[in-house]
Formats: C-alpha cells, structure tokens, sequence
C-alpha cells in the first residue's frame, strides 16, 4: 500500500477531527511539524499529504505505537524521523535532533484505540488483563502498583482530581478492603460494587476510575504543561500548535497555557479588570474550543469528549510593544 491518509491497514487507531486538524497545521510554514504524539500516524499522514512543504517529527512513549506509524508513514521516506520519548522531554528531543525550531505541532492526548483494545496493556475495564496502563511498559509504576500501595485518602483524592469521580470515598475504600489487585477485571467488579445504583446508570461505574489511574500512572496532567510551553516557545515564524484533548482536566490546561502565551492573565480576583500580562507570543486561533461534528461522533465515539483548540505565533512585528 502506498502511503495515504486512509484508515490504514491495521486500523490502529482512527485520527479524531483530522481535517480540522490539517487545516490548522497545513498552513504553518514550509519546515518539521512535531506531532509530539504520532500514534498509529493518522494525523502526520494526512498532514503530510496535505503539505508538500513540511516534513514531520514522531514522537511518542509507546513503542508499539511507533511501530504502527513507521509502517503507516514508511512511504514518506526522510520526510519522516520517529522517537522513542515522552513529550515532556520535546525541547531535548529537538536540540538533540537539530531542529531547535519548528513549523507547528500537534498534540493529540489521551490513549489510542489501540492501547485502548489491547487487553495486556490493561487501559479496558471491559477487557481482562494486567493491571498495568503504563503508555511506556518499559518504565514507572503500574495501576497495580498504585491501587495495592497508595492510602485511602490519596486514592479517593486522586479519583476526584483527575476523573471528577462522585464517588471517590467510597471507591477509594473499597480498593483498600479488597487488596492486593492483579486485573482489570477484578479492580471493575470491587468499583461497580461500591458505586452505589443510581451512580451507575449513566456509563459504567469503572470508568471513571480507569480514566484517573490511567492519568495517574502516566502523570499526565503533570507533564501537559511543561510540554505545552515548550511546543509554543520552540514555534518559529507564523507557526502552529494544536491541540486535541479529551476530558475537562486536559482542556482547562491547555486553555490556560495558550491564554497566558496569548498575554491574557486572569484577574487576581472575580470582578477585578485582567491583571497586566506579559507580552502576547501567540494569538488564539478561535476563543471557544472547537468540537468534531455530529456526523464524526456518531461515526467514532471515541470522538465525542474531542476538543480542539489552536493558536499561532506572532512574529516579532506583530507583536505588543510595551505592555509588561
Ligand atoms: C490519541 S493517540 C494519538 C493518535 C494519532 N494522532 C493518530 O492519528 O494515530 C495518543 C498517543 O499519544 C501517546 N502519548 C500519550 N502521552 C504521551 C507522552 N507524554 N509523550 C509521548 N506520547 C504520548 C500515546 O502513547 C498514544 O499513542
């Protein structure tokens, strides 16, 4: 097969706003995008199909997913370079590489189909496997790890931070009652049975609790804005950066990242005129978030929590004089 933006032999994983996506970063200039989180190569293959004038840097922490986009991006040739590494680690990456600056790049968070139906990764709570959820099985703790060790408190605390679980006290217990824990499976059942019936008719009682040990293991509300500030400050030229995340915890960083590069700082108290910022390095590209159509999310519903927000560099030229 020859290289395309099509679903891809493997149908690893299905890109999420794609066009929206391409139409953001086709127009950086000519020079490397940085897709900090490649996946199965959905979104660099349709970008660079779109864009003749840009080549395209791979990162992720998974090795299989690295697999699956070298063979999805094998027909690019040396438009294409793919590491092993984490995007908090982007800048060291690029020194490392040569390429200090960028056109644009993309960060599309959260897990891939792929890891998602993978029951040895342990990411499924409707998938029996290992307590695992690391997106690199080469390093860190496990969700097991976490659950058989961490107290009470801190789990219940975890819970309601990175996954806004109601429920977080008493899930928290029950983990501690019914320790130690080896699978998914046994981790859904103690959950559904401490959520209490009314809590479980919307979605199914574990999956908030997934979702929060699946952050946790990979610190990635942690890691997102470090990450984030360096794609902007390493943006050369009119270059982009955009962003797909997933839950609220992921969106609320990156709409206050991008606000403050775009020298909007919050008033210090409700009420209060904003604060004097420092000076604007980027503009937003559209002030709400964006949302994939309708169509799509019946389509992909993994595609429904999807926002997409952008913002573009300022060259010097454009950019506020005097007002920091
Ligand atoms: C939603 S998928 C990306 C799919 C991709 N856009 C495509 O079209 O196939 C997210 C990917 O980001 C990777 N990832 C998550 N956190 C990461 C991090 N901190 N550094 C590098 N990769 C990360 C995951 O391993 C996963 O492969």
């Amino acid at each position: 097969m020859t290289a395309g933006s099509g679903p891809g032999p493997r149908a690893f994983h299905l890109p999420v706003m794609c066009r929206e996506v391409v139409d953001i970063l086709a127009e950086a200039p000519e020079g490397v995008v940085v897709d900090a989180t490649v996946g199965g190569g959905g979104h660099g293959a349709a970008l660079l199909d779109r864009a003749p004038h840009l080549g395209l840097i791979g990162l992720d922490r998974d090795p299989d997913a690295l697999g699956a986009a070298a063979e999805r991006l094998a027909g690019y040739g040396d438009r294409v370079s793919l590491h092993h590494a984490s995007f908090d680690a982007l800048g060291d990456v690029l020194d490392e590489l040569g390429h200090p600056q960028v056109s644009g790049c993309l960060f599309d968070l959260g897990v891939s189909s792929a890891q998602l139906d993978r029951a040895e990764r342990g990411f499924s709570y409707r998938l029996d496997g290992p307590l695992d959820m690391r997106m690199d099985p080469t390093s860190g703790v496990t969700a097991a790890d976490i659950v058989n060790h961490a107290d009470e408190r801190t789990l219940a605390v975890m819970l309601r931070r990175n996954a806004d679980e109601r429920q977080a006290r008493r899930i928290a217990a029950a983990i501690v009652a019914h320790r130690p824990f080896a699978t998914t499976a046994q981790l859904a059942r103690v959950v559904a049975e401490a959520v209490p019936a009314p809590a479980r008719r919307r979605s199914h009682p574990a999956r908030r609790t997934f979702q929060a040990l699946r952050i946790e293991v990979n610190r990635e509300l942690e890691i997102l804005e470090k990450a984030l500030t360096a794609g902007i400050d390493r943006l050369v030229g009119s270059g982009r950066c955009a962003v797909l995340s997933y839950h609220s915890g992921e969106d609320r960083i990156v709409k206050s990242v991008f606000r403050r590069a775009a020298g909007e700082v919050p008033p210090p108290r409700p009420g209060l005129p904003p604060a004097p910022g420092s000076k604007a390095t980027v503009r937003l590209m559209g002030r709400r978030s964006r949302t994939p159509s309708e169509s799509e999310m019946s389509a992909n519903h993994r595609a429904r929590s999807a926002r997409l927000r952008a913002v573009q560099r300022l060259s010097d030229d454009q950019r506020p004089q005097g007002d920091d």
